[in-house]
């Protein structure tokens, strides 16, 4: 199924649709209790969430073996599409004695049937090898590495159908679907929108680029992450209140959409890059903001090379507009946030933290410098870790 949608041609084409609705839905769902069960991790989850509801589009399912090896090796699809991360489905050989090709199985979490899969390969993989071309590292300390080396070591692939919401269904208010997301660009009458993925709070670089970004465009559709992301990012829901906070007061409410993008961080750095971009294109963008080391993790990709590999595309394949940003920063001498482009001062002028340093700073409950994050962002993601910390003691 496909949804006719207002905006920018969904990546392939259509907007997938795969989330059963009514008596068909019901009937499936009656028919998935008596299927084998494979349960999904939270990855999965995720993952299953954004192919039903047409935010990978044009996926349909868990990547079938022509399709991963291709993504892999020249990150494009079978078909040719430009594609740069796997959306696979990782069983362990235990699991993989239960299900057989062309079988249905119900995909599920804990005990819950999320969804029905027909499963048209059960296939093995080489773990070291996506981990040197999709993260460019074969380390276990890159969290995108560690996941790919303990999960199962078959994959499953097939189309899905989903016929129940995952249990978490966080910021119910700001979970719109792509469907969803281009008819509220379309009803304010924007035609050009960027969108801005992140996984932390907004900094004033952050701030810098969006509005800078803004300036060309129509409006901003703000999307962060709130999947899994590794234990000392700061948690969605600490996010979800500075995002709110931040936008109150500093941005025009009739120029920006706030949404969740329910996706896990991978830490692909700049594949990731590419997979973000084309996710929002199905959110209705036709422009995305790229910055300094998207998607990075530690040391292992260069400050730019999320700008570079755009290069391996052309404009008319990937169908979004990506808008590169150098390291933005306050400078001192000139007074305001500049970036490493513009700004023709010393280094040693510039006001830079590290996401360890904002941390351990949080934690202490030290306001982050005004230069840095707006005193209110400040303020609600020190109440917010006080709060977690303040119920983490209570239940040990
Ligand atoms: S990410 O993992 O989601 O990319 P983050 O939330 O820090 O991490 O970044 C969101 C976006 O802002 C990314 O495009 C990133 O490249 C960009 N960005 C973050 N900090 C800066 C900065 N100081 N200068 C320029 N771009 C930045």
């Amino acid at each position: 199924m496909s949804i006719d949608t207002p905006g920018i041609t969904p990546h392939g084409g259509v907007l997938v649709d795969r989330v059963m609705r009514g008596t068909v839905r019901d009937a499936v769902r009656e028919r998935a209790a008596h299927m084998p069960r494979v349960v999904l991790g939270p990855m999965a989850v995720s993952d299953l969430e954004l192919l039903a509801v047409g935010a990978f589009s044009p996926l349909t399912g868990f990547m079938t073996r022509a399709d991963y090896e291709r993504v892999v090796r020249e990150m494009r699809l079978s078909n040719g599409l430009p594609w740069t991360v796997p959306v696979t489905l990782p069983i362990s050989r235990e699991v993989a004695e239960t299900v057989h090709e062309g079988q249905e199985v119900a995909l599920v979490e804990g005990d819950r049937v999320l969804a029905i899969m027909q499963v048209t390969e059960v296939y093995p993989y080489d773990k070291q090898l996506e981990a040197r071309e999709v993260y460019r590292t074969t380390e276990e300390a890159h969290p995108g590495v560690a996941r790919l080396y303990r999960q199962g070591d078959l994959l499953l692939g097939g189309e899905v159908w989903l016929v129940d919401w995952p249990a978490k269904q966080e910021f119910p208010e700001f979970r719109h679907t792509p469907a969803q997301t281009r008819r509220m660009f379309a009803r304010r009458g924007w035609r050009r929108i960027v969108g801005f993925q992140t996984r932390n709070p907004i900094h004033r670089a952050h701030e810098y680029i969006q509005k800078t970004a803004l300036e060309i465009v129509d409006g901003l559709f703000l999307h962060p992450l709130v999947g899994e992301t590794k234990a000392d990012d700061i948690p969605a829901d600490v996010r979800m209140a500075s995002y709110q906070e931040l936008l109150r007061d500093y941005y025009p409410a009739d120029r920006v959409i706030l949404g969740v993008f329910p996706a896990a961080m991978r830490y692909a750095g700049p594949r990731e890059a590419v997979f973000h971009a084309l996710c929002r294109k199905n959110y209705g963008c036709t422009h995305f903001i790229v910055g300094r080391d998207h998607a990075g993790v530690g040391k292992y990709y260069g400050t730019y090379d999320a700008h570079t590999i755009f290069e391996n595309f052309k404009p008319e394949e990937l169908g979004i507009t990506p808008l590169f940003f150098d390291h933005t920063f306050y400078c001192r001498k000139c007074g305001g946030i500049v970036s490493s482009k513009t700004c023709p001062h010393d280094p040693s002028d510039h006001v830079v933290l590290s996401g360890t340093q904002v941390r351990q700073m949080l934690e202490r409950g030290e306001p982050l410098p005004p230069e840095f994050t707006r005193p209110e962002v400040s303020r609600v993601l020190i109440e917010g870790l006080q709060a977690k910390r303040a119920n983490q003691d209570e239940e040990e």
